[in-house]
């Protein structure tokens, strides 16, 4: 069986990732920019940003263009290993329920990493989405 990559090696590379994808973003309604990057267990990274819309639902957030980006590129059988998620006000930033459940489809074991209210947080996903919706 394959190695699991050990994390801690792989968390300042997925940090800086996703502070590199902030400057993408683009958030003119609540210039709030946000960036993630999400390691894969084939050791490969993805990253994302926030596209906001006029039409504010239409959202979508850093931590799902990651992912969606990630599927559109390697297919629907990649398994989402950790998730950073930075933002550019250096404030206390967990992804949001709807990241949460699209995480837990592509990586039930992930490992996510965001700034919690008192600093650096790390956080598995079912501690982050108990009872994670699968159909299968
Ligand atoms: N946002 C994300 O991209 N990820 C998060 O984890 C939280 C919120 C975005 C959505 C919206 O563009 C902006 O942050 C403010 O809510």
């Amino acid at each position: 069986m394959r190695q699991k990559i050990p994390l801690a090696s792989m968390q300042a590379k997925l940090l800086r990732s996703a502070k590199k994808v902030m400057g993408n973003a683009y958030a003119p309604y609540s210039k709030f920019r946000v960036g993630a990057a999400v390691l894969l267990s084939n050791g490969k990274i993805f990253t994302g940003c926030n596209v906001e819309n006029a039409s504010y639902g239409m959202t979508n957030c850093a931590e799902r263009t990651a992912i969606f980006s990630a599927v559109a590129q390697l297919g629907p059988k990649i398994e989402v290993r950790a998730v950073s998620v930075v933002n550019d006000h250096g404030v206390p930033c967990s992804p949001c329920g709807a990241c949460r459940q699209v995480i837990y489809e592509f990586g039930p074991d992930a490992t996510v990493f965001f700034q919690g209210a008192k600093g650096p947080k790390q956080a598995h996903i079912t501690e982050l989405l108990p009872e994670g919706f699968r159909l299968q």
